[in-house]
This record gives structure tokens, sequence and C-alpha cells, in this order.
């Protein structure tokens, strides 16, 4: 089996018709998505329509609760939350009827476990996963998951990843494929196909293969320019790593000067003050 993982589409049409003409040309026999279909740019029902049609497996990210009123939406950042308020107005009846009957979880074919953020605090919670680190809580709970899948998608940072984990530690690997181990369990995130965050703008998809057991990064080439000018458009343009020099000026300071209070203060906020971007 092949399985296509897509997460964070937020409504990039351009992007996500780019990823599927490639995923077309594979082919996959199924394709799942993690979450977070919805908010930052303007095509949410038409993106929507694409993934209820294609027959997509989804799981629910914290801008598809958003979006129809399952989370607050105050507790999003300024952009986020802008986009995320005129994208309750756009929603038709169907689209958030959709959005409403994703669970947050879910174990695809007695294989592996999709979520949008992590198992644990449980997914309603958001939190991210961005250090070998923050994966402790999420592996311990893959390894007593009652479905006893070995692998874990998840998407909500936006950066691809895969952390390997086996007999209490933790390897992360950026590596285009990933051969599987079947002795250890692994995290995986396939990077976002409407809105990169890392250095590298282009759409961001997985492939698990798995007759070879190996997971494969792909990155997509589409033009930006166009979600990018619709968002202008109609005034929830956000331009990605917005946040100011003097913010993250201090943050590097205090790494660099006070490393255990940083740490400590940076643990607390991510697991009681989830940041929802
Ligand atoms: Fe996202």
């Amino acid at each position: 089996m092949k399985y296509a993982i897509l997460s964070d589409i937020h409504s990039n049409i351009e992007a996500l018709k780019a990823v599927l003409s490639v995923i077309e040309a594979t082919p996959v026999d199924k394709i799942v998505c993690l979450g977070d279909m919805v908010g930052y740019y303007t095509n949410p029902n038409e993106c929507l329509e694409i993934i209820e049609d294609s027959g997509m497996v989804c799981v629910s990210g914290n801008h598809d609760r958003g979006a129809v009123g399952l989370k607050d939406i105050n507790l999003f950042f300024r952009g986020a939350k802008r986009a995320m308020a005129w994208t309750q107005k756009q929603l038709s009846l169907k689209s958030a009827l959709f959005l409403k009957t994703i669970p947050l979880i879910r174990t695809i074919d007695d294989l592996f476990l999709g979520v949008h953020s992590s198992l644990d605090p449980d997914p309603d919670t958001d939190f991210y996963i961005r250090s070998e680190e923050d994966t402790r809580l999420t592996f311990n709970a893959l390894v007593q998951h009652p479905s006893r899948a070995k692998i874990c998608f998840f998407g909500h940072t936006h950066h691809p990843v895969a952390y390997e984990y086996n007999q209490d530690t933790v390897h992360k690997i950026m590596e285009t494929t990933v051969p599987l181990n079947p002795l250890c369990y692994y995290l995986i995130n396939p990077g976002s196909v409407g809105q990169s965050r890392d250095k590298d703008a282009r759409a961001s998809f997985s492939i698990y293969d798995t007759a070879l057991s190996t997971v494969s990064f792909y990155r997509v080439n589409y033009d930006r320019s166009v979600c990018l000018q619709k968002a202008k458009k109609v005034g929830i343009f956000y331009k990605e790593g917005m946040l100011s020099k003097k913010w993250k000026d201090t943050k590097i300071w205090a790494k660099e000067h006070c490393p255990a209070f940083y740490g400590g203060v940076r643990n607390i906020v991510r697991r009681y003050i989830p940041y929802q971007g």
C-alpha cells in the first residue's frame, strides 16, 4: 500500500492542486489529511470539496475546529484569528457540517495513527512537537496505544521531520527517505501543503510505502503569489514569521544567557498556554 500523507492545507487551493497532481502521477492507494484544512488563505469551500471528493481520510486540526466554533478563536494569535473570523463567514453549510464530523485522531488500516498535534496531552490541547524533547509524551502514548501501531503521523508545526524512538532514545531524522526499522516507533510530520514555515517555500507532503517500508518527503513548486494576492485582497494576508524582531532578539538573549530559566518558561508556556497558529 502507498499512502500520501498531507497536512496543513490551510485553504490554499493552488498548493493543494499542485500536490494532488504529483500524487495522481505517482499514484497512491489512499490519501490521509492531518488537519488544518482551512485557515490563512481564501479557498476553504473549494479545498474542502476536493478533500471530500477525493475520499481523503481526515483528522481535525485547531483551525478546522476554530472555523466551526469548536475552538475559541480568541486563543489564536492575531493573524490566524483574523483569517479564522473571515473563514467562519465564508464556510458553506456543507463545509461546516463536514468539518464538525472529523475526529481528532484516527487509526488508519490498523497500521498507523494520524493526529494533527500530539497524542499527549490530548489532541484537543494542540501541543506543538518541535523537538526530540517534545516527542516524549506522544511516544509514551504511542507505545501504549491499543492499536499497537508503531507509526504516528502528525502535523501542526508545518515542519517536515521524522523522529525515531528505540529503547528510550529519540533520534531526529531529516533525510528525504526514511527507512522504517520494525523495532522502532516513529513520529512523522509531512510538513505543510499550504503554508510552509521552513526555509523551503514549496508545498510539502510525504508518501508512506508499506511494501518498501519507507516514508519519503516531497516538495512541490506552485505559484505562491496567487494565494498571497488573494489573501491580501480580502484583508487576511499573514506574512509568515511575523514575530517582531524585538521579541525574537529577547528569546535569543534569554536562551543564551539563562538557558535553564528559558527552557522552564518555554515548557510551561507550551504546555499550558498553547499558541494557536
Ligand atoms: Fe496549521
